[in-house]
């Protein structure tokens, strides 16, 4: 038996716009289904172009460093300080219990399937219990799971603004936030951090910045790329601007607790009851497993300010791609619970040596100010370019430093903060020493006195 398919063409009124898109004309075929009228105006050729969002997503490091001239010299072995994965290396292995839990998650055969999209109850309680304190207490249903750190901070912008709305980035500061922001038609407004004072915020700047539209402060603590730590007091001071103009917090707290000893800061979310906070981290750095993409948001919301609309909205968001790896999560309880604090603590004691030697070896430079860290795992060195006539900006600055030395740090154009450039200090120390060695010798032959007393007198 053949099945006829009649087609009927039928106006909008009949069907009283049940499904009806463009001129209104619709043919329905016998068993129900609708589909449009042939276009009009047929596409007589291919035309295929990238979407306004893709146009829009503009990676400022990618930008930078694929426009540099980078040839390193062929007499000296590539020493690569850019690059923010503390794995590149190999000589900081993450802890044996984080591959275990990792090995039993698999062997499980439990974590194959599907999650559901916020992550599985039993991961987020981990999460949850990892975190809790009494100033900010949080439960499983406070916690999402995502897909690294930056998929957190994707959700976290993405349910607080609308196209139009403003959101205040600290400068220098990561670019992903700006990247993310200007791809959905969000405003980056930049606020000062003040190298003369550790990388604080200069607060008359960062409340000069605020307006209605402003629908997101981010904070990150400790800082990429300075390596900056801010106490309590100077938290504080944050949040009381964010209290005052009721914008919202979120805190990239990827760092958090990697802090070097003698420095002490608190999570911005045990800091207040009232300003409600988007805390977002991961496992990348502090585990050192940045490839395995966990992260997580921690909603602190003590005074119900963002409500269930709020969290109802990142639920929304995360069923755009499902979650985080269910493998991962699988092993995330273990992950917290049988990692040692001696692993934390050998993580943090190298990376404080490091950078010690690092501000030490580059402080006696002549032309170079480096600002000693106090946590993460960077350092950012000023350049008085008045006294390298030969380069125009940090770009040119370490596009040579790599010909002459090969030696590669990143220009901190890439974070909008030219006449710096940024140290990556995660790698084997006898290289941080050649390293630096490398960067003296090349500033000692382009270093120019006179340039300076021009530019005085
Ligand atoms: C400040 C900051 N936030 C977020 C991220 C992204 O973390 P993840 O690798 O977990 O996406 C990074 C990575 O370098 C970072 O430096």
């Amino acid at each position: 038996m053949y099945f006829l398919s009649l087609e009927i063409t039928v106006s909008a009124k009949s069907l009283n716009g049940k499904g009806v898109h463009g001129n209104g004309i619709h043919h329905v075929s016998v068993n129900g289904s609708f589909y449009p009228a042939k276009a009009k105006s047929r596409r007589q050729r291919w035309e295929v172009k990238p979407s306004e969002m893709a146009n829009n997503t503009f990676n400022p490091i990618r930008a930078i460093v694929d426009g540099m001239k980078l040839t390193p010299n062929p007499d000296k072995p590539m020493i690569a300080l850019s690059i923010g994965d503390p794995t590149v290396f190999g000589n900081l292995p993450t802890d044996d219990a984080v591959l275990q839990a990792m090995k039993d998650a698999i062997d499980s055969q439990k974590y194959n399937g599907y999650a559901p999209s916020v992550g599985y109850l039993k991961s987020r309680q981990a999460v949850a219990n990892f975190f809790s304190c009494p100033e900010a207490p949080l439960e499983a249903e406070d916690v999402i799971l995502t897909s690294g750190c930056s998929q957190a901070i994707d959700l976290a912008i993405s349910v607080l603004c609308n196209p139009g709305d403003n959101i205040l980035v600290p400068c220098p500061g990561f670019s992903l936030y700006k990247t993310l922001a200007v791809s959905m038609g969000i405003e980056v407004k930049l606020y000062n951090l003040l190298p003369e004072k550790s990388w604080e915020v200069d607060l008359q700047h960062l409340e000069s910045l605020i307006d209605e539209r402003t629908s997101c402060l981010i904070v990150t603590n400790p800082s990429n790329p300075c390596g900056s730590v801010f106490n309590k007091e100077h938290l504080q001071k944050i949040l009381k601007v964010a209290s005052k103009h009721c914008v919202p917090i979120l805190a990239d707290e990827i760092y958090s607790d990697m802090v070097f000893p003698g420095c002490n800061s608190p999570s911005m979310a045990s800091l207040s009851s009232d300003v409600p906070i988007l805390s977002c981290g991961g496992l990348a750095k502090r585990w050192l497993v940045p490839g395995w993409r966990m992260g997580w948001i921690l909603i602190h919301d003590r005074n119900d300010i963002f409500g269930s609309q709020i969290r109802q909205g990142l639920v929304k968001l995360t069923q755009r791609i499902l979650g985080a790896c269910s493998i991962i999560q699988g092993a995330l309880e273990n992950i917290l619970n049988n990692t040692p604090q001696s692993f934390y603590d050998n993580t943090i004691s190298f990376l404080k040596s490091n950078s010690e030697i690092c501000f030490n070896e580059l402080s006696i430079i002549p032309g170079l100010n480096p600002v000693m860290p106090s946590g993460a795992m960077y350092l950012m060195v000023g350049i008085n370019m008045d006294n390298f006539p030969d380069f125009k900006n940090d770009v040119e600055f370490t596009e040579q430093l790599v010909t002459e030395q090969s030696v590669f740090c990143l220009p901190a154009t890439a974070f909008e903060y030219p006449n710096f450039f940024r140290i990556v200090v995660t790698l084997p120390e006898e290289m941080m020493v050649e390293a630096c060695g490398r960067i003296r010798e090349f500033c000692e032959r382009h270093y120019r006195l006179h340039c300076v007393q021009q530019h005085r007198f």
